[in-house]
């Protein structure tokens, strides 16, 4: 098990650059699926989630190819013959989008066998209303033995109002509904950039989809899609992490290879809190100074103030002059690592869906517990500013969605380092042998 040991109390200085996004480029794998000719997606980010993907559509029997050296952040996805159509338990389980193949799998093989994903730390997560989109696209769905079977002869076009709004959910029907015969009109969308993203793809391998991005999508069926080259777009968690990390520990630092427009609710609630922000092109100038002002967040689908921003803005709370509250709608148990920043000293206090965090606090060095994903990138802001050593355990969490996060930091003046061995520095996976 890696842990982080960090040092607090260094600004942060510098270039930090960001990586290829996480949440688009698994879905935009799996949107290989659709196609029997290579898709070549370029900042692919090296994370562990990504080889969790690779190894998934592999079992399958697609070919993925994953760069090397310069080539590193680029890979080559063939799906020309595929063997099972079936996600695995042991795959699923340890992310759940993985399930992000149910909808390409029977709209391209006409049946799809998909683990159920389980419990998750942040949330029930169930995935009914991708079941729910894909029956009123035509296909029959049993399920049995904690599996999803999914059946169509060849999907049709539908009208879909999702019930609430879900960003996999919204994916998944938009692979399906590209090789549906006829027009499917799906409203109540997600309008992430990670689904405009997808959208973008899919069109270059010769999809009809209109309004991605909006809560109105449609789509006019083809019989086939063609391969493609494609870059993935900048991750704005990642980058929102970093803006957050240096208005955190006063510094000054420029977050490059982003996208400004997609960080707007969080810059937005930064100035708020009194951090000068300069957004210029494809980067974004933090400067940390003075004292951080308390500000309250509710966290909302797109373009409201991301759920996945949350973790890292309750840090910085916790370091504001005076109190803020924290809504939490998405996701019913997204609180995890309050308790872990309490035992570094925070003042938090959680009532249901909103935290109550009183501040300033001093925080100091302790050891710590990451839970998930963004909960474990919190814990590494919080160290940054405390007083003393932090050793956070569990970071394999981190290791899912930010790439070499512990190095990126070091290069503008942290003090962190990794114990024990992240994911072997290079996936040696021989050219063409997925
Ligand atoms: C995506 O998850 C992201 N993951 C999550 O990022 C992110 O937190 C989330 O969207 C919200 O922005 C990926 O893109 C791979 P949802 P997703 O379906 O699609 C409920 C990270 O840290 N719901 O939009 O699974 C659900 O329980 C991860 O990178 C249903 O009830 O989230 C939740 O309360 C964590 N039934 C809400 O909707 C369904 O069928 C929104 O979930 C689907 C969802």
């Amino acid at each position: 098990m890696d842990k982080f040991v960090v040092r607090g109390g260094n600004p942060l200085l510098g270039t930090i650059r960001v990586s290829g996004a996480k949440n688009a480029a698994l879905p935009c794998m799996a949107a290989s699926l659709l196609t029997t000719a290579p898709v070549v997606l370029e900042n692919i980010p090296q994370v562990r989630d990504i080889e969790t993907e690779r190894r998934l559509l592999a079992s399958m029997g697609a070919e993925v190819e994953l760069g090397y050296g310069r080539a590193q952040h680029r890979t080559t996805l063939c799906c020309a013959r595929l063997e099972s159509p079936e996600a695995p338990y042991d795959l699923v389980k340890t992310m759940r989008a993985s399930t992000l193949v149910l909808g390409p799998l029977v709209a391209r093989c006409g049946v799809a066998r998909v683990s159920l994903p389980g419990g998750c730390a942040i949330g029930a997560r169930p995935i009914d209303l991708h079941i729910k989109g894909l029956e009123r696209l035509g296909a029959t769905i049993t399920q049995e033995h904690g599996y999803i079977e999914a059946r169509a002869q060849r999907l049709r076009g539908a009208h879909v109002v999702f019930d609430r709004i879900t960003v996999t959910g919204t994916e998944d029907l938009l692979m399906a509904a590209t090789l549906a015969e006829g027009e499917t009109l799906m409203e109540n969308c997600a309008c992430e950039p990670e689904v405009a993203d997808l959208a973008t793809l899919l069109n270059k391998m010769g999809a009809r989809i209109e309004g991605a991005g909006t809560p109105t999508i449609r789509v006019h069926g083809v019989t086939s899609l063609s391969g493609t080259r494609h870059r993935i777009i900048p991750d704005r968690i990642e980058a929102g992490t970093f803006v957050v990390a240096a208005a955190l520990t006063g510094g000054d630092l420029i977050v490059s290879g982003c996208d400004p427009h997609h960080l707007t609710a969080l810059l937005d609630k930064l100035r708020e809190c009194g951090v000068e922000i300069r957004p210029n092109g494809d980067s974004v100038r933090v400067i940390g100074n003075g004292p951080l002002q308390p500000a309250d967040v509710n966290t909302e689908e797109y373009p409201g103030f991301p759920t996945d921003m949350q973790a890292q803005y309750m840090t910085l709370a916790t370091q504001a002059e005076g109190s803020s509250v924290i809504t939490e709608n998405i996701f019913e148990n997204r609180f995890m690592h309050a308790l872990e920043m309490v035992r570094m000293g925070a003042n938090i206090k959680i009532e249901g869906r909103r935290a109550i965090v009183r501040g300033k606090t001093p925080l100091s060095g302790a050891a710590v517990l990451a839970s998930d994903l963004r909960a474990s990138a919190s814990l590494v802001l919080a160290a940054l500013v405390a007083d003393g050593e932090t050793i956070i355990d569990r970071v394999y969490h981190i290791d899912r969605g930010y790439e070499r996060i512990e190095e990126k930091l070091r290069s503008v003046g942290a003090e962190i380092k990794r114990i024990g061995e992240m994911f072997p520095k290079r996936i040696t996976v021989p050219a063409g042998r997925g």
